[in-house]
């Protein structure tokens, strides 16, 4: 049986609509964040979640150092956030601008205007391929507004309607 090709695989997964996440790390003073879809819960005893990240971003080399991630989870109004953690212009300046977020119980960053957010401690990585799958222990998480989530769906932005 012939695969599909990159193209449709890419089509038919962007039929599956995500959440947005700001992934944030911290290895010694350096803060780093990355826009991350790929991102869902595993189990609840013990609570465990995973983040698939590619292996040339540089937040994969980071998190094989600090084995701790922050999730910002995205409302429906930061798509700009969102376009900013996923753009390697913002790498020229400064990722978190102070007064742009605080700092969790792991020290990564967590951006105040997430609607919800979570901190984990890296428990295992597993190879993907392409990407690796961080899986992460939640050490602490918290809901902060009720705004809708910002959804990713067929590569564009989409909001929640219910
Ligand atoms: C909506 C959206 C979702 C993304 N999800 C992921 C993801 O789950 N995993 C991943 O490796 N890259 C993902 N990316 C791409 C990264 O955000 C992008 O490559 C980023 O610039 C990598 O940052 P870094 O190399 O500075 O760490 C996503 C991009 C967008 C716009």
């Amino acid at each position: 049986m012939a695969a599909p090709d990159q193209a449709l695989f890419r089509s038919v997964m962007g039929h599956f609509p995500s959440g947005v996440t700001v992934l944030t790390t911290i290895v010694g003073e350096q803060l780093h964040g990355m826009t991350v879809s790929a991102f869902c819960s595993v189990s609840l005893e013990p609570l465990l979640v995973l983040a698939t990240i590619e292996k040339t971003t540089r937040m994969h080399a980071l998190l094989l150092e600090s084995h701790l991630y922050g999730a910002s989870i995205l409302g429906t109004n930061d798509e700009a956030t969102s376009r900013f953690f996923a753009d390697d212009r913002r790498l020229a300046g400064v990722e978190f601008a102070p007064g742009s977020y605080r700092i969790g119980v792991t020290g990564c960053p967590i951006l105040p205007q997430a609607i919800a957010f979570l901190e984990a401690r890296v428990q295992a990585v597993y190879d993907g391929g392409d990407h690796s799958i961080f899986l992460g222990e939640v050490v602490n998480a918290d809901v902060l507004r009720d705004d809708p989530p910002l959804i990713f769906y067929r590569g564009g932005y989409a909001t929640l309607r219910r």
